[in-house]
């Protein structure tokens, strides 16, 4: 198995690929004023197996489109959407979340909970803010530094990891200046690792490594996961993931 495969083997199994909770995905709903009666139509990018897809479904009358590159897990997620009765209100494509097939203005809602690094805070609001409507929101998670100063080796980790890094000052001046209106901001609690992402995941790594045959390469992955759980657990007064909040003026 490449890398690639034995990423997707992983976190295939887990309810969500990164940190998060239903919690905070419902506290994101109500903080960005989502009228649950109005039918929205909802991008959820870089979806993984639907965590927040199914609650954006369940929670409003939304359609959702749930976008991901990698097709087994969206298969999970629509077997999970049958099993949650929900499937009639969620697509899925499988495209990369900087080449979308939307057309412009069309969309009231992008979702986006830990993926947008992946191409890129900046450069994913700047090029999503297009496919939004005017007064559309735009909710995404995102890294985000706590204190503005920090020991060297988490600083030296993740500047290594992740450049665009950033305070929530810094991260909320990027959707200004991009033309965004902020309107909430919150910092992900530490269930939201812990309990909902890491534990699960933890769970999971004995049968991992037993089903890829205690291979060097799944060991290379669960170390790499464990380092950065231990760096988490030492170092987690000084990071979390931010909730980003902010809308496109309606005038746009
Ligand atoms: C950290 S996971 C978060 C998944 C999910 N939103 C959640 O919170 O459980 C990031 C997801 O983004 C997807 N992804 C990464 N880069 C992508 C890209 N360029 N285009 C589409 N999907 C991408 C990965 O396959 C993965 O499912």
């Amino acid at each position: 198995m490449d890398d690639l495969s034995l990423l997707i083997d992983l976190h295939i199994h887990g309810q969500r690929q990164g940190p998060g909770s239903d919690a905070c995905t419902k506290k994101a709903i109500q903080l960005a004023g989502l009228n649950p009666e109005q039918p929205l139509r909802i991008a959820d990018l870089g979806s993984g197996t639907g965590a927040s897809a199914m609650v954006l479904a369940e929670a409003l009358s939304a359609q959702v489109i749930a976008v991901d590159f990698v097709q087994p897990f969206l298969d999970t997620l629509t077997s999970r959407a049958g099993e949650r009765g929900v499937a009639d209100q969620i697509e899925t494509i499988c495209c990369s979340i900087d080449e979308l097939p939307f057309e412009e203005h069309s969309l009231d809602v992008i979702w986006s909970e830990g993926a947008i690094y992946n191409i890129g805070f900046e450069h994913g609001a700047r090029i999503w803010k297009r496919y939004l409507k005017p007064g559309g929101t735009l909710v995404t998670s995102e890294i985000t530094w706590l204190t503005s100063e920090r020991p060297t080796e988490l600083n030296e980790h993740w500047c290594t990891e992740y450049p665009e890094i950033g305070l929530a000052s810094e991260k909320l001046a990027v959707l200004e200046q991009l033309g965004y209106e902020p309107v909430a901001f919150f910092v992900l609690p530490e269930e939201c690792w812990i309990d909902h992402y890491y534990k699960p995941m933890q769970d999971r790594f004995a049968a991992y490594l037993e089903r890829n045959n205690q291979s060097d390469d799944a060991r290379a992955i669960i170390a790499a996961e464990q380092l950065e759980i231990d760096l988490y657990q030492k170092y987690r007064s000084f990071f979390s993931y931010g909730m980003y909040i902010a809308r496109v003026p309606a005038r746009d």
